[in-house]
């Protein structure tokens, strides 16, 4: 496949988007922080299979960090990203510099009340302000009529929705299943930072979650599943469990049993210096 045209400046990119649109062409989007793995690229042929031009966009939202975190460290690799965008036949490649997506005076950031609190953002109170103000923007600069985001961080899923709903953005809201490792890590560009001792253990977090899962959806009460699956991580070597929760799939409210509506299972555990974030759907009666 040719190369993806790398675009990093916003009027270039608005008149490439318009051009396809004047030939009648749906335009998809898939936003990313780059160091891109297969899950990523999975994504990306979701979206290339429902559109007829995708945008990848690659950029570190500096707003979604917060003081003390990851910054700095998170990986960067741009050749290597523009290699797969290639393989998978991306279209353009939207590589914002900082300034472009944070003009100087920049002021205007997107809250979603409710959906963005608990869960990720007791520890990342940041985070979501910061995810919903930086899509929000790319929704704006590529206006495409479809947009894909994973299951893998399925909090961020359900805020991104509720903002396009709630701000009339019209893109479609498309989610892809989470896309594992042979054995159930969910892929992660924050894998790449796992020592070989915190590889071997990360695998436990799905294991438990999905044990988790299969006790709950026999209909037990969330409080002793989530305290056995809790000891277990703790056993498996996670330094700390921050949250394993049971929640409303749709709206996110806590539940402590499954009952005839679609559940979720969320966890967030550190190993060390690299935080690990899952969640399984579970089967209700
Ligand atoms: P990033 O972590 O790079 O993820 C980009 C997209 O890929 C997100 O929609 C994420 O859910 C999805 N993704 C990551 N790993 C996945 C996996 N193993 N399986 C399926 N999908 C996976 O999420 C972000 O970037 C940022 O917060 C962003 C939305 C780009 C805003 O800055």
């Amino acid at each position: 496949m040719p190369p993806p045209a790398a675009v990093r400046i916003l009027p270039e990119l608005r008149a490439t988007v318009a051009a396809w649109r004047r030939e009648g062409l749906r335009v998809g989007l898939v936003p990313t922080m780059g160091a891109l793995h297969d899950g990523h690229l999975a994504l990306m042929r979701h979206a290339l299979a429902r559109a007829d031009r995708v945008v990848a966009s690659v950029f570190v939202n500096p707003t979604q960090f917060g003081p003390g975190e990851d910054l700095d460290r998170y990986p960067r690799d741009e050749p290597g990203d523009l290699a797969r965008l290639a393989e998978v036949g991306v279209q353009l490649a939207w590589l914002p510099p900082v300034e472009a997506m944070y003009p100087p005076g920049d002021r205007t950031r997107v809250t979603v009340e409710g959906l963005g609190d608990g869960l990720e953002a007791v520890a990342r109170p940041h985070f979501f302000r910061g995810v919903a103000t930086v899509v929000a923007k790319l929704l704006n600069q590529v206006q495409p009529d479809l947009a894909v985001f994973g299951e893998k961080d399925y909090q961020q899923l359900l805020v991104v929705r509720r903002l396009a709903r709630d701000l009339a953005i019209p893109a479609e809201i498309l989610a892809h299943p989470t896309v594992r490792e042979p054995d159930g890590l969910a892929m992660s560009s924050r894998n790449r930072s796992l020592t070989p001792a915190e590889r071997a253990v990360a695998p436990a977090l799905h294991r438990v979650l999905a044990e988790a899962a299969q006790t709950l959806a026999d209909g037990r009460l969330a409080a002793e599943a989530l305290a056995t699956g809790t000891c277990r991580l703790l056993a498996a070597g996670f330094a700390r469990v921050d949250y394993l929760e049971l929640r409303d799939a749709e709206d996110l409210a806590p539940l402590d049993r499954v009952a005839g509506r679609p559940a979720r299972l969320l966890a967030a555990a550190p190993l060390s210096g690299t935080r690990l974030i899952d969640n399984v759907p579970v089967r209700h009666p």
